[in-house]
């Protein structure tokens, strides 16, 4: 038994459930959901090689945290060109279904609920992982800061700087968004209960939502309206494939993550919202603004920040319906309160939930929890990954 175990066998099993809303029931869209915990999306990089194929390993991580409320997989590549970085698993080839299948099946025969993340990383990539050594695309041809995680030509994973993308032409903007139903389409045939399409965290969708990566002056960019339409055309299509109540989206406003940082997010967020609001999403996942401040910034500049961050939750709160689920560094205790004063209907637990599978039961028992070894995030084998323990009974 690891240490953490040892305190969860003194501290951690005593007491008794104690009612509270993050253990009320919840219907989102076509589900019935027992609580309001859900896992977040996690990159683990562990896809089994060559082909980016779901591993009897992921089988076991996934089936071990099947007392989600929901799981949202890992971001999960639509097409070939939509990776961007090594060892990341896809949802375009028949072996991959066939390994989600495997994911699905062990996920439902534990009573869970599981969603994949529809992803196209844009510009976060690299020719190393493109098909035919071919440039990343992006709406336009900028250049984002920092270093793509690759596996270079002798099969060694390395950090190599990005590279200037290409610019979608325009009539390659369909091409995009009919790899997203093709992969709503896979995900459904490989026992999903659903998708999560990926507009946040500085990847394609968010790379058109934000100024500072989209300088096109075609209809796709400029205006609020035109920034949001990939976004938009990318949800409808889905939804118009597999219904909408199956189909959440995910938004990072605030985000800096991959050279992010727009002028005016409230305007385009507000927008947005108020357009996701007539679709009749499943839910709308949104990373908390507030989480998202920068932890460097001092004096005034944090409260100025901190209130941007409020005054956009509750911008979008005001106009989307529908389940919100918040993530973004909560515990028990915060994911208390945002229920309580009715900032959100779920919320989403990563790193938590990757160092503790049965993290609802441990929450709603007050136990101690394991602590996530960073180590062993990306890459790897079941060490950090399937071997963290398990409440003792
Ligand atoms: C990552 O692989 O680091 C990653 C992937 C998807 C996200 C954020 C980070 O949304």
């Amino acid at each position: 038994m690891n240490e953490a175990a040892k305190n969860v066998a003194i501290n951690g099993t005593a007491s008794e459930p104690i009612a509270s809303e993050l253990f009320s029931p919840i219907t989102v869209g076509r589900w019935q959901l027992p609580h309001r915990v859900a896992m977040a999306p996690m990159t683990r990089s562990r896809a089994g090689q060559p082909g980016n194929v779901p591993t009897e390993l992921m089988t076991e991580y996934y089936r071990q945290r099947a007392g989600a409320a929901l799981i949202i997989t890992e971001a999960t590549q639509v097409s070939a060109p939509a990776q961007g970085y090594a060892w990341t698993p896809g949802i375009h080839t028949p072996e991959q279904v066939e390994g989600w299948k495997k994911v699905t099946d062990a996920v439902h025969k534990q009573g869970g609920k599981i969603v994949s993340q529809l992803w196209h990383v844009g510009r976060i990539s690299h020719r190393a992982l493109q098909p035919g050594k071919q440039l990343p695309v992006a709406p336009s041809a900028i250049k984002p800061e920092g270093n793509a995680f690759i596996v270079d030509d002798r099969g060694n994973p390395a950090f190599v700087p990005f590279e200037t993308p290409r610019a979608l032409d325009r009539n390659e903007i369909h091409g995009i968004v009919a790899d997203f139903v093709q992969a709503a389409r896979n995900a459904i045939d490989a026992g999903f209960d659903g998708v999560e399409i990926h507009s946040a965290n500085g990847y394609l969708l968010d790379q058109f939502l934000n100024t500072v990566s989209n300088q096109r002056d075609d209809e796709y960019g400029g205006t609020v309206a035109n920034r949001a339409r990939l976004t938009l055309q990318v949800v409808d299509a889905v939804l118009a494939t597999i219904g909408a109540d199956r189909v959440g989206v995910r938004i990072s406003p605030l985000g800096q993550f991959n050279s992010m940082g727009m002028d005016d997010p409230e305007t385009l967020y507000s927008y947005l919202s108020e357009e996701l609001n007539k679709r009749g999403l499943a839910y709308l996942h949104l990373i908390s603004p507030r989480s998202q401040v920068p932890s460097e910034l001092i004096g005034s500049e944090i409260s100025k920040q901190v209130n941007l961050a409020d005054r956009i939750l509750k911008s979008i709160r005001s106009r989307y319906d529908g389940v919100l689920m918040l993530a973004g560094g909560f515990d028990r205790s915060s994911a208390e309160t945002s229920l309580a004063n009715g900032e959100a209907d779920l919320l989403a637990f990563g790193k938590p939930f990757l160092a503790n599978p049965d993290l609802p039961k441990r929450l709603q028992l007050r136990a101690a929890l394991n602590e996530p070894n960073g180590q062993s995030f990306y890459g790897g084998g079941a060490s950090g990954y399937t071997d963290y323990p398990f409440l003792v009974a």
